[in-house]
């Protein structure tokens, strides 16, 4: 484990000079992770560990909190402080895709403009939406395999390593590929990637194939790999590859439903976050998982039945759950 108080590691050739002044100069980032719930705990936990000034902006009011990752010692952050948020060099957006709007709208205002905003979420087309208030800032997308679950309030459990692609948004975010070895340090492994939305995309697919169904049928992943959900499972991929090609990403349907199977063989015995969501009668990421499929497939023309059908099972369960 990394001592707190270590200086991270910087390749110096993936090193932005936007930064490098800001950087060096304090010998860690300040990084505040808006939205520490599951996810965000465990890169803060990581990230403080690694040395980083990190502040937590959550919904609760108060001005301190404390994470513990599983049995160690809790760790205290400080909480909804303006100041940590007008020095930031990062902001981590860890809310879940549908509460990014109303995350970022009262915080954008206390940033510099050199802040790098980093949105690491489930589904496509949040940032989007709120490109306008975000966009003088250099804006990253992140899609993370780790697992984390919330046992209490205060608690965070590692439930599953995995790998984190980060990639740029919009061209001022295009030299700031040194904070994938910043991020690594901390929580390995990290890469940059040139063309994150095509890593979306494929993320994209195979939540469409197993979230919906495992939300609608209440099971684990594993349970997809029955014979009964085959069919469903390959035109779920076909609908989705085709709106990927039209939408000028590569798609090949075999190799989509591969990794969707090899998906659920190895995340057999968990529980997806739609099936958790369904079942503790919490808003689901559907919109901007199968949803943001279907409004990309009717701007584009393309037919997606099946999706549609699992799009309107879903939200039928939202609805009778408010
Ligand atoms: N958990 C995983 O293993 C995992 C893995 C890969 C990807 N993801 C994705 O990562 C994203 C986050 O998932 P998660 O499991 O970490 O969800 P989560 O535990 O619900 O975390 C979201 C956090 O954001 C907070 N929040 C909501 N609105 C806020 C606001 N306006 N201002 C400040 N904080 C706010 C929530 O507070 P409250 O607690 O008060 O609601 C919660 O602490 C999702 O898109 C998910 O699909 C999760």
């Amino acid at each position: 484990m990394v001592p707190i108080g270590t200086i991270f590691y910087f390749n110096p050739f993936h090193f932005s000079l936007c930064f490098a002044h800001r950087i060096l100069g304090t010998k860690s980032m300040n990084i505040v992770v808006l939205g520490p719930g599951a996810i965000g705990s465990l890169w803060a936990i990581h990230l403080k560990k690694a040395g980083h000034n990190v502040s937590l902006w959550g919904n609760k009011t108060q001005s301190t909190d404390s994470i513990q990752l599983e049995d160690k010692p809790p760790i205290l952050f400080d909480n909804r402080n303006t100041q940590a948020l007008s020095q930031a060099d990062l902001v981590l957006v860890t809310v879940k895709v549908w509460q990014v709007e109303h995350a970022i709208k009262p915080i954008i205002q206390h940033l510099d403009s050199d802040c790098m905003l980093m949105f690491m979420h489930n589904g496509m087309g949040a940032v989007d939406r709120i490109y306008h208030l975000v966009e003088q800032h250099p804006v990253l997308l992140a899609t993370t395999t780790h697992g984390a679950f919330r046992p209490s309030a205060n608690r965070v459990n590692h439930t599953g390593l995995g790998q984190t692609q980060v990639g740029a948004f919009n061209d001022k975010a295009q030299q700031c590929e040194f904070i994938a070895d910043v991020l690594n340090h901390a929580q390995p492994e990290v890469f940059w990637n040139q063309n994150i939305k095509q890593a979306l995309w494929q993320k994209l697919v195979v939540n469409c194939a197993i979230n919906p169904l495992t939300g609608i049928e209440q099971c684990q992943n594993g349970q997809l790999a029955n014979q009964e959900y085959q069919t469903t499972i390959e035109k779920v991929v076909s609908e989705c590859a085709d709106v990927m090609n039209a939408d000028g990403f590569k798609a090949d349907k075999q190799t989509l439903l591969d990794t969707v199977r090899k998906v659920i063989v190895a995340t057999g015995k968990n529980y997806s976050s739609m099936y958790q969501d369904v079942f503790y009668n919490r808003t689901t990421e559907i919109d901007f998982i199968t949803g943001y499929l279907l409004e990309r497939a009717k701007c584009l023309h393309i037919a997606t039945p099946v999706n549609a059908e699992l799009y309107q099972q879903i939200k039928a369960k939202e609805l009778s759950e408010n």
